[in-house]
């Protein structure tokens, strides 16, 4: 049969390459911002789902659950709660806007910000996510290398010098300084002072996105960057995707009123999940921190599992500092590993890992660098996919030179 219309010539031309099928995830699956199953507390997310909707499921009838489009009120109170709390962020509930995701959120700013042409300051390394997203809207990122503590100032501040001097004023900055993605760092307090007097001198607003923020090992960080901004200068997200679920697409954005203001007349998916955002509403009350205090305590043994394998079977091949928190870690190889084939090879064998360049605003910097999730993998599967993909890195590169921890066992053969 004929097709009686050629989609092709209709499609707009800007379009991203087609989605590829789903044919389920790899045996070792180390890439995604997924989360441990076995920790999903399924049961009180019914009894949850259950009392919010006992209580008020009536407002299912109206679009945004009688809250208004910020988002159901309760949900929006226990985001404000818990930013005291944990990120000493003082804000009102009407000053956050639920999202469907972070991502939404990501979008949200994008949109009201860019267009094509612009500029965005990012981290060398960033969340591929973001990158790609500014990528799709023509929109150029540049970065600002990071050291142990996150973005380097000195470094900012000669690339804002840079653009200034190229006629390019950056529409943000966008920055994850607690738990960076993909390196792990926590930006300590001095130098979010730094970034914001930097942000205010050259009139450049930040970004901040808290989405690993509160999966930390020690409980311990500096307060978010918006937390110590006086003057209106920071856009603040975060979400319930790695502490909870990511299936359930619910994330949060805050930022000064007016343009929580823009933001809500460009959210136009008429509300996120009604369902999801009760059930968190209620759970979260109760459960948040109990759940999140059991899972970091779980993620923290997979970390040390992978850094385990890695050392057992990368030697001193493989370079890593272990985070404070999170669910990855970013492992950089000597400069002969291309991690793009690498991550080919591995995915042919069953074995998904994220390429350096993919995370990174210019691929050169990345080039033999992988990050690996830990939050969805079995203790079991780190292990052999780890000595698996020892196996593959050797057979493409000559990397590790053979199995098991090189400098523990002595010289390899010639
Ligand atoms: C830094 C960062 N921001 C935002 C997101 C988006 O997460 P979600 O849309 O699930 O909230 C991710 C996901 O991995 C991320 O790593």
């Amino acid at each position: 049969m004929t097709a009686a219309i050629d989609y092709d010539a209709l499609l707009a031309p800007d379009l991203p390459p087609p989605a590829p099928g789903w044919r389920g995830f790899p045996p070792y699956n180390f890439i995604g911002g997924n989360v441990d199953a076995a920790s999903m507390p399924v049961e009180d997310m019914i009894a949850a789902t259950a009392t919010a909707l006992r209580r008020e499921g009536t407002t299912l009838a109206t679009y945004g659950l009688e809250s208004g489009p910020l988002g159901y009120l309760p949900l929006r109170r226990f985001v404000a709660d818990k930013l005291m709390q944990r990120s000493r962020l003082a804000i009102s509930p009407e000053q956050v806007l639920i999202t469907s995701g972070s991502n939404q959120a990501l979008d949200l700013v994008n949109e009201l910000f860019c267009r094509p042409g612009d500029t965005v300051i990012v981290e060398q390394f960033s969340y591929g996510g973001a990158l790609a997203r500014l990528r799709r809207l023509g929109v150029r990122p540049v970065g600002v290398p990071l050291d142990e503590d996150g973005m380097r100032m000195d470094l900012l501040a000669e690339t804002l010098a840079t653009l200034q001097a190229e006629g390019v004023k950056p529409k943000f900055i966008y920055v994850i300084p607690t738990i960076q993605n993909p390196g792990g760092s926590i930006m300590p307090e001095e130098r979010r002072v730094e970034l914001l007097r930097l942000s205010a001198a050259w009139g450049v607003p930040v970004f901040e996105d808290e989405c690993y923020a509160d999966l930390l090992w020690a409980g311990r960080r500096p307060p978010a960057i918006a937390a110590l901004d006086e003057g209106g200068q920071v856009i603040h997200c975060g979400s319930f995707s790695k502490t909870i679920a990511p299936a359930l697409r619910v994330g949060y954005i805050t930022a000064p009123a007016a343009l929580i203001a823009r933001m809500t007349a460009c959210k136009t998916d008429a509300g996120t999940g009604a369902l999801e955002q009760m059930m968190l509403a209620d759970y979260c009350r109760r459960c948040f921190d109990g759940h999140v205090n059991r899972v970091t305590v779980l993620l923290k043994e997979k970390l040390d599992a992978m850094t385990g394998a890695l050392e057992e079977q990368f030697g001193t091949t493989a370079e890593f500092t272990p985070p404070e928190g999170g669910i990855f870690l970013w492992v950089a190889f000597p400069e002969t590993v291309d991690a793009m084939k690498l991550a080919a090879a591995a995915a042919a064998a069953g074995i998904a890992i994220n390429p350096g360049p993919e995370w990174s605003a210019d691929a050169a910097p990345a080039r033999s660098r992988i990050r690996l999730c830990f939050g969805n993998p079995s203790v079991e599967q780190i292990r052999e996919g780890v000595a698996r993909l020892a196996a593959i890195c050797r057979r493409e590169f000559g990397i590790p030179l053979r199995s098991g921890n090189i400098e523990r066992s002595g010289p390899a053969a010639p």
